[in-house]
């Protein structure tokens, strides 16, 4: 089948590349030339692993192509898929102008039937915006159908999710979109086994904020009882094995630390929110989620602040600027929010990323960045780690240990044993474990 994908940035490049993979033919639009531009270069704008090398497989069949032409995108499939950002508007709210613009665009161009796809993070009814938008902007009564295809991919594993999601959401409303759907998505299906849900578009669109504000309340509620944690001398790793192990909880994001960050989390709770007040009904656990998110990243900087005294002239180590593990993204990470405050406290800061250092430089430049962690540990007077990344968690504590100056360690993701790093001579406050306040020697 033919597919178009408006929006090449992390979902859209994702969705169109596995389309690609599958046997379709796909043209991925992005209104950015510069990215249009680096990808028919075959470089990547984004790191996603194994993604470099499906592109270019799917590149060189031909079944891949990149344009920024809307026009062309609107020609060439009678599937188009809206990938494009919904970042938090000026009170929270998500912002859907670029979804209303891919709307507006392809009823302008469009003289044939189409189905329009919202993969993109919507809020709920926007199928109906969308459909008013479209006969606003149509030139010739031709028909159209909206669907919603929300897309649960993680960044750091956005391949891998891609080909074996945990399940396929589409919400349509006429049996035409449906049989398409059904077809576009028949090889994953088969190749996947996953379950393959059909529901009323609504329903599809709630699924997805529903899905996020759950998760961010499964960190956030870790977070609180990390901090009872604290109080009471328990040990929230343990807890969270014990609570875990219980098949109605589960293990999956039980990690205390410091808080959730990213593109999506953050903006969705937010919009959520916001449309629940829209609807009458006020979301005040997730409010809760929030606030608790926001004090676990004060948490951890009074952590660190202790520990110094005085930030002034101090030299500290920062590992990790990504949001999380295996992307570069930085969008809302909790970087974001420590290197800045600390540069305006006075501290003489070293940061380390393995791959998300060029974002960061370019979102907020003139810092130091170093290649390895050693380097950043040189005469430091502590490290904090932000990201959990593997060369984190398998570092050589006892060569970090001789280069600084005060070996003091303000874990924000839990990436150590205490025990093996009070055996390394450190100072390690980490989340909701009980702190090694002095060093041995
Ligand atoms: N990133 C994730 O992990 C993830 C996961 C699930 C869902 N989502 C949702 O998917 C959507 C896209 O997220 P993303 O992270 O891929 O965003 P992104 O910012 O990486 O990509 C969006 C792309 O759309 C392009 N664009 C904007 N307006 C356009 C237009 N009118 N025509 C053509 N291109 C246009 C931008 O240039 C950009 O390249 C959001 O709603 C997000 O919430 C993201």
């Amino acid at each position: 089948m033919n597919v178009t994908i408006v929006g090449t940035g992390y979902v859209g490049l994702v969705t169109g590349t596995t389309f690609a993979e599958l046997g379709h033919n796909v043209l991925c639009i992005d209104n950015d030339e510069k990215k249009v531009a680096m990808l028919r270069q075959r470089h990547m704008p984004i790191f996603e692993e194994g993604l470099e090398e499906i592109v270019n497989r799917n590149m060189d069949s031909g079944r891949l192509k990149f344009s920024t032409s809307i026009r062309e995108g609107t020609q060439f499939a009678e599937i188009i898929f809206i990938a494009v950002g919904t970042p938090p508007g000026y009170r929270g709210e998500a912002n859907m102008s670029y979804v209303e613009q891919v709307g507006r665009e392809v009823a302008e161009n469009m003289n044939d039937y189409r189905l329009l796809v919202e993969k993109s993070t919507v809020i709920v009814n926007t199928n109906e915006q969308l459909r008013r938008t479209m006969n606003k902007y149509l030139k010739e009564a031709v028909p159209f159908d909206i669907a919603s295809n929300p897309e649960f991919l993680r960044e750091g594993r956005a391949i891998r999710d891609a080909f074996h999601p945990d399940r396929i959401v589409v919400g349509v409303e006429s049996d035409r979109a449906a049989k398409l759907l059904r077809e576009l998505y028949e090889p994953l299906l088969k190749r996947s086994g996953c379950e393959y849900l059909q529901m009323n578009i609504a329903s599809a669109e709630l699924t997805k904020h529903a899905s996020n504000s759950f998760l961010a309340m499964k960190i956030s509620f870790t977070n609180a009882v990390s901090r009872i944690c604290e109080l009471c001398g328990a040990d929230i790793q343990e807890v969270t094995h014990g609570m875990g192990l219980d098949k109605r909880i589960g293990p999956d994001f039980l990690s205390a630390g410091v808080g959730y960050g990213g593109s999506c989390f953050p903006k969705d709770v937010d919009a959520f929110i916001r449309m629940g007040e829209e609807l009458g009904y006020s979301l005040d656990l997730l409010k809760e989620v929030q606030a608790i998110n926001e004090t676990q990243k004060e948490h951890l900087m009074r952590k660190l602040q202790q520990e110094l005294w005085v930030v002034q002239d101090k030299i500290i180590a920062v590992w990790g600027l990504a949001f999380k593990p295996g992307t570069d993204d930085i969008r809302m990470s909790p970087s974001l929010y420590f290197v800045p405050d600390l540069k305006e406290r006075g501290a003489n800061l070293r940061l380390w990323d393995p791959i998300a250092h060029e974002k960061f430089n370019q979102a907020l430049p003139g810092y130091t960045y170093c290649n390895t962690l050693e380097e950043t540990a040189n005469q430091a007077d502590a490290i904090l780690i932000l990201t959990d990344w593997p060369e984190v968690k398998n570092v050589d504590l006892a060569k970090i240990k001789k280069l600084c100056r005060c070996p003091i360690i303000i874990d924000g993701r839990n990436c150590f044993d205490p025990a093996t790093v009070r055996q390394h001579g450190f100072i390690y406050h980490s989340i909701g474990r009980p702190p090694i306040t002095k060093s041995p020697r």
